[in-house]
């Protein structure tokens, strides 16, 4: 089966897919994005993206390419015409194609840009036996909680983890505080058993997952608090784990070489992430 993407209203077959080499995206990295998962043919949690999405675009004063309905209907048909089952939908939206000017162009078109595939299931040992993160600096701008598909810093955060044999990277801010993942959002357990993650400011991105998962998690009278916490807390915490919709709840087991708890997947973590897994699977 040959996969199918939407470009700026028309369904057209993947490998011909393309947008003109001034697309503001392409030169400014000048856009947003969205990624969703797919849980049996349906997409999560949706108008929670498309509300993240509203406000990223209000933030760099940018126009939607088209309403929320019309956009659920591309989600909708781009997951049946690729025959995703459990997988992603991915949207991009961009200031549109304009000579080159830094300034915002008068009478520019957003373009958009939906993609869809399916992702084969992660290994189970990822869940039984945890991840290890590496730390670097966080060197990005200090507008984290827009999505902007301006991301090389967390590219070269991905690459560094990678390149470590790490499942991804923690980027700690010039207090020593863990922000969050290159593309998740990070969480620790203390002792007493309360859940921490960074608040919600610019330094982050406000994650869907961590909104859910936060949502679960007091539904289970657990305490949560969310402040910023220092390297040194989580590597002394009982547990740690990262959230994304890709990653779902994954057990972070080592933070550089310092295991964390009894360096295995603990009780917090292991309820948390099957918890967000009977919600993926209900929607
Ligand atoms: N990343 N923080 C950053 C910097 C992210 O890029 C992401 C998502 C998250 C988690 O957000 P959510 O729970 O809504 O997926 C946190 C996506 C998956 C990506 O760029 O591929």
């Amino acid at each position: 089966m040959s996969r199918v993407a939407y470009v700026n209203g028309r369904y057209v077959p993947f490998v011909d897919a393309a947008v003109h080499i001034e697309d503001r995206g392409y030169q400014f990295a000048d856009g947003v994005y969205e990624v969703m998962a797919v849980r049996d043919g349906r997409l999560a949690d949706l108008e929670l993206h498309l509300d993240r999405l509203d406000r990223s675009l209000v933030e760099l004063h940018m126009e939607t390419a088209m309403s929320r309905r019309a956009l659920a209907v591309v989600f909708e048909e781009i997951v049946r015409r690729n025959r995703v089952a459990n997988g992603i939908v991915y949207l991009q939206m961009t200031r549109g194609v304009a000579k080159r000017d830094h300034a915002f162009p008068h009478n520019c078109k957003t373009s958009v840009v939906v993609t869809a595939r399916n992702v084969p299931p992660r290994p189970a040992a990822i869940i039984e036996k945890g991840v290890r993160v590496v730390t670097v600096p966080d060197i990005r701008w200090k507008r984290c909680d827009i999505k902007s598909v301006s991301l090389l810093p967390n590219v070269l955060a991905k690459q560094r983890a990678k390149g470590a044999g790490a499942y991804e990277a923690w980027m700690v801010d010039e207090d020593g505080h863990v922000t969050e993942g290159s593309s998740t959002n990070a969480w620790i357990v203390e002792r007493s058993g309360d859940l921490i993650t960074r608040h919600l400011d610019n330094a982050i991105l406000s994650g869907i997952t961590r909104m859910v998962v936060s949502d679960l998690a007091m539904k289970q009278q657990r305490r949560l608090v969310e402040r910023p916490f220092t390297l040194e807390e989580a590597e002394a915490a009982s547990e740690a784990f990262l959230t994304s919709t890709t990653s779902f709840v994954t057990p972070v087991v080592q933070i550089n070489d310092v295991s964390v708890g009894t360096g295995t997947p603990g009780p917090v973590t292991q309820a948390l992430h099957d918890l967000y897994d009977e919600h993926l699977s209900g929607q």
